[in-house]
């Protein structure tokens, strides 16, 4: 298709100063000034000199010499990705005064090549072999606004190294072995900073002291015990999952006025501050770790806490009551025993409440009208009373799997179910109960097939026996007005998550 395009081109405007040259053999040279070449061992000789983008990704090309790109003096941006690239001559960019964007990812490096162009504002060096950050290769890049140094295998970050890099925006050591950290970061214009996967067990106090601008600082996976000091103020983001934090402390944090996600799972997290004082905070993630109390007082305009595989007891209204913006609140796999009536009656946004895997011997009462999602799964709960169900109009998922429950009260209570998880109950298969099964089936509930289907006489096949079983409720059970619930609602499975 290409080549038509190509040949068509060359044959109508044969003066066109870019197709009346010759595109060397294996690759393609587009009128953009764009050339990519497949299947080569070296950068071909006879690309076109006012080619702007080059890419050589996925070639082998072991070492790139001083000649390779001399006669290339417009190259505004260089892919050199995946090519097995080891080395590259000092010299190898003297020709390039425009170079914007250079790609050397998922190569072979175990240095950051020197004499790199100073016109550089995007370096690509994840996935090397780079095992140490050398200031003299750096210095010269007074306008590289990204680096990506992920996946290499440095181990030490002197902050004094980057200095030169005065307008760097973005900086990934994502994924390397940095163990000690040095110096106080002095990077003006720096938005987003990853440090996360390394081995970093504190940072020094006034590292982060100067990046005003600072928006998302991912610090995951680290050794790091506490909440570094002098967090940026101007931070929106703040990752510290899969540390060894044991303490959120307001006074860490009191300065991060306009955090927004603040995330710590995985932690060793025994206790949090009243509050934290963090009053633009709208996600908190504390997953996976020791809390026994639920964090209180926190912002008002929290939309999803997450504190999900804790050890939390109790749940109460006091806790939750500032919380009006909630929607999202995930209390998995604790030890809850005791939801106080009513706990969420200020959160009238809530559409997805998790409390699977707890210890909680009834249904939650008082829950408010606003709920979608509800997964009460692996409890102790032995009975629900029809007036636990009168306010929850809107519940369309309920998820009661693994309890204690031989009956069920008539669920034409929650006009939006679609679906209701059964599985694992001892079910007493009465009249009664079959009774709610078929007006489930009729409003065209999803519910396991399995559900009281089995015998009641062990002596007759399954089919005669529910038969029977029908029988015998029909006899005894005045017939229900089937399903008294419109269907209306065609709202998506996933619609609570808009
Ligand atoms: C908090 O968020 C609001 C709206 O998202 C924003 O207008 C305000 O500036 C933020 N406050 C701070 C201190 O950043
Ligand atoms: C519950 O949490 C414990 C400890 O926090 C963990 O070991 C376990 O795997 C979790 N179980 C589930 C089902 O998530
Ligand atoms: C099952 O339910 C029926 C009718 O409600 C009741 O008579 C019977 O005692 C129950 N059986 C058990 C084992 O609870």
């Amino acid at each position: 298709m290409w080549t038509l395009h190509f040949l068509l081109g060359t044959l109508l405007f044969p003066l066109h100063s870019f197709c009346s040259q010759v595109c060397p053999e294996k690759c393609v040279c587009e009128q953009t000034a764009v050339v990519q070449c497949f299947r080569v061992q070296a950068v071909p000789s006879g690309i076109p000199r006012d080619t702007r983008k080059l890419n050589l990704g996925y070639n082998h090309i072991k070492e790139m010499k001083n000649r390779d790109l001399s006669s290339l003096p417009g190259l505004e941006e260089l892919i050199l990705s995946t090519c097995g690239v080891e080395q590259l001559e000092g010299n190898t960019f003297r020709t390039q005064k425009v170079l914007k964007t250079l790609d050397l990812q998922k190569n072979k490096l175990r240095t950051i090549p020197r004499g790199l162009p100073s016109s550089l504002e995007n370096l690509h060096l994840g996935h090397n072999r780079i095992h140490s950050l050398q200031e003299s290769a750096l210095q010269g890049l007074k306008k590289l606004r990204v680096l990506n140094l992920q996946n290499n295998l440095i181990t030490m970050l002197r902050s004094s190294t980057l200095s030169a890099l005065t307008l760097l925006e973005s900086l990934s050591l994502e994924g390397n072995r940095i163990e000690t950290v040095q110096g106080a970061l002095r990077l003006p214009m720096l938005n987003l900073f990853s440090l996360a996967d390394n081995k970093i067990p504190s940072l020094p106090a006034a590292f982060f002291s100067s990046l005003q601008l600072l928006k998302t600082l991912d610090l995951s996976s680290n050794l790091l015990s506490k909440v570094p000091h002098d967090l940026p103020p101007a931070l929106l983001h703040l990752s510290l999952d899969r540390n060894h934090v044991r303490m959120l402390r307001s006074r860490d944090l009191a300065q991060l006025r306009s955090l927004t996600t603040l995330t710590a799972c995985n932690n060793r997290l025994a206790s949090v501050d009243g509050g934290l004082r963090l009053p633009n905070l709208t996600v908190l993630e504390l997953a996976g770790n020791q809390l026994r109390v639920l964090p209180g007082r926190l912002s008002s305009r929290l939309e999803k806490l997450d504190c999900g595989q804790n050890q939390i007891q109790e749940v109460t209204y006091q806790q939750l009551s500032g919380m009006r913006q909630l929607r999202h609140l995930f209390l998995e796999n604790n030890t809850i025993r005791h939801l106080e009536n009513h706990a969420l009656r200020n959160c009238l946004h809530i559409i997805n409440l998790a409390l699977e895997q707890n210890l909680l011997p009834t249904f939650p009462r008082g829950l408010p009208e606003s709920l979608v999602r509800l997964d009460l799964k692996g409890n102790r709960i032995s009975t629900i009373e029809e007036q636990d169900l009168k306010s929850l109009k809107r519940l369309q998922v309920l998820n009661l799997r693994k309890n204690r429950l031989s009956s069920l009260p008539a669920l034409s209570l929650l006009p939006k179910l679609k679906t209701l998880f059964l599985e694992g109950n001892p079910w007493n298969c009465s009249c009664e109960l079959l009774r709610v099964k078929r007006s489930l089936l009729a409003r065209d509930v999803d519910i396991s097939p399995e559900f009281c289907s089995e015998t009641v006489h062990m002596s007759v096949d399954i089919w005669q026996a529910y038969v029977l079983t029908q029988e015998q409720c029909e006899e005894s059970v005045e017939p229900t007005p089937e399903s008294q619930t419109e269907h209306t609602d065609n709202e998506d499975y996933y619609d609570y998550d808009l």
